[in-house]
């Protein structure tokens, strides 16, 4: 359900041709846009003239920027120096610059107008609100990555351990670890107890039982890669380390320690760096099956398969990359689309209901619940899932559904775009940071990457083609 699938060669077309077609294609767009861009790119301009002191011509001049819809920021106007009966006139202004060239030409024309002086004073995109502070390179994590929101090492009256002496001093030791972390470092190794591992072998066992019924086929072609290369085992816990190694030669997602929940921005935002802030405490023993906040059998039985799914990282990271610098609304609705689907989404395979989310897959009873044919599902809409409750003590009111992971990686895209920001973010995969994208030299660089992108899959298929003899 969620491969890559593509299209395949096109009939009727070599290799050659198409990629002669597309890249022709592609050049002919960028080059629009630019001159689409450029052709329409506003300035603040001061005008500076003057004329003879006469009752209407000033008027008459300012006539002019009336006339080609030009919005007047500041009109100054005082005595000529040189001349009793000339005025000199200074306008700021926003305008194209095509037009300001136009009005200037009509001013000179003006009898007794006389440009003295004008100057691109900005261009108007300089004039955008200074974005929000967020992180701009994986480093910059360190700095949000301990604002934790709920447990860290204190629990909850509520909660199973909170009355367990030893089990709070434990969660104290596993908060610790993850407050000192600093991106770059090992994440420290653990020695679990023996009744950790007991805790996390019950989950582990019984959740296993159901994976070939009720997760998707990613997950389940994950899965023993874990166990093989990760120490996913009954007896075992694995180390945070090795997944993260693990997942980096997967998909470049890395795992990073944390105390307890976090902010859906902080934990958004490592997304756009595909970090996945992790716990590594485990639930309480009495209680194996159920815990009220995330612990490490959630994130390394729910989450880890999937982030070592391709297009599963792209879509998460998509996520991460539309929240930074978002408005506390759009993050809101962008954190509500990732518990209905990162969270508990579900798909269909071989016209089969199968679950991808990490909540579903790390908890015996939601999964049973979910698929069980008696749970309200929906199709996954961004635009109206955004709006839906996220419960967190009891089962989800509806679960939502995608015919295929790419098509919600689609959907998703579409709605990130109507989501306000005066600026797009890129990923640079090489300095783990990410650019702002909102002027022409910054999205001339990525034009730039772009077409050496293309010259490289043009070169692969002249290569193919000669190979095939095509
Ligand atoms: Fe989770």
């Amino acid at each position: 359900m969620f491969s890559n699938k593509t299209d395949g060669p096109r009939r009727g077309r070599s290799f050659d041709s198409i990629n002669q077609y597309e890249e022709k294609q592609l050049n002919n767009e960028i080059q629009e846009n630019q001159d689409k861009i450029l052709s329409s790119k506003r300035e603040h301009a001061a005008v500076i003239f003057s004329l003879k002191n006469e009752v209407g011509n000033l008027v008459k001049a300012l006539k002019l920027f009336q006339e080609n819809q030009v919005k007047l920021l500041h009109i100054e106007s005082r005595r000529s120096r040189s001349s009793n009966s000339e005025l000199e006139v200074l306008v700021n202004c926003d305008s194209e610059q095509e037009t300001l060239n136009e009005i200037i030409q009509l001013l000179k024309k003006q009898t007794n107008t006389v440009i003295m002086d004008t100057e691109i004073l900005c261009s108007v995109e300089d004039d955008l609100p200074e974005e929000p502070w967020f992180p701009r390179k994986i480093s910059d994590l360190d700095k949000c990555a301990n604002r934790v929101l709920m447990y860290g090492s204190a629990l909850d009256a509520d909660h199973p351990g909170f009355k367990d002496n030893l089990y709070r001093k434990r969660r104290k030791y596993f908060a610790d670890l993850a407050m000192n972390y600093k991106h770059g470092d090992p994440i420290p190794r653990v020695e679990f107890t023996e009744e950790e591992v007991r805790t996390w072998g019950v989950v582990f066992r019984e959740l296993n039982k159901l994976y070939p019924t009720h997760a998707c086929r990613e997950y389940m072609c994950n899965l023993p890669l874990l166990s093989q290369h990760c120490g996913y085992r009954e007896d075992n816990i694995p180390q945070l380390e090795d997944v993260s190694r693990f997942l980096r030669e997967q998909t470049g997602f890395t795992i990073r320690p944390v105390a307890g929940y976090l902010s859906p921005r902080d934990f958004l935002a490592g997304l756009a760096f595909r970090v996945f802030h992790c716990t590594q405490y485990i639930r309480h023993s009495s209680a194996p099956l159920y815990t009220p906040e995330p612990d490490t059998c959630h994130e390394l039985l729910g989450h880890v398969p999937l982030l070592a799914e391709p297009s599963f990282a792209q879509f998460s990271q998509e996520l991460g990359l539309a929240s930074l610098g978002a408005s506390d609304d759009a993050v809101q609705k962008l954190a509500t689309c990732y518990f209905f689907t990162v969270e508990f989404g579900l798909c269909k395979q071989e016209g089969k209901l199968r679950a991808y989310g990490a909540g579903l897959l790390s908890s015996i009873s939601e999964l049973q619940h979910a698929l069980s044919g008696n749970a309200k599902i929906l199709p996954f809409e961004p635009e109206t899932t955004c709006r839906q409750e996220c419960l967190i003590t009891t089962f989800q009111d509806v679960y939502f559904m995608s015919e295929s992971f790419e098509e919600a990686k689609v959907r998703m895209r579409e709605f990130a775009k109507t989501i306000w920001r005066p600026f797009t973010v890129r990923y640079n995969p090489y300095t783990q940071s990410v650019c702002v994208l909102k002027d022409m030299p910054s999205i001339n660089s990525v034009v730039e990457e772009l077409r050496h992108e293309l010259d490289i899959v043009g070169d692969a298929l002249h290569r193919l083609h000669k190979h095939l003899g095509i």
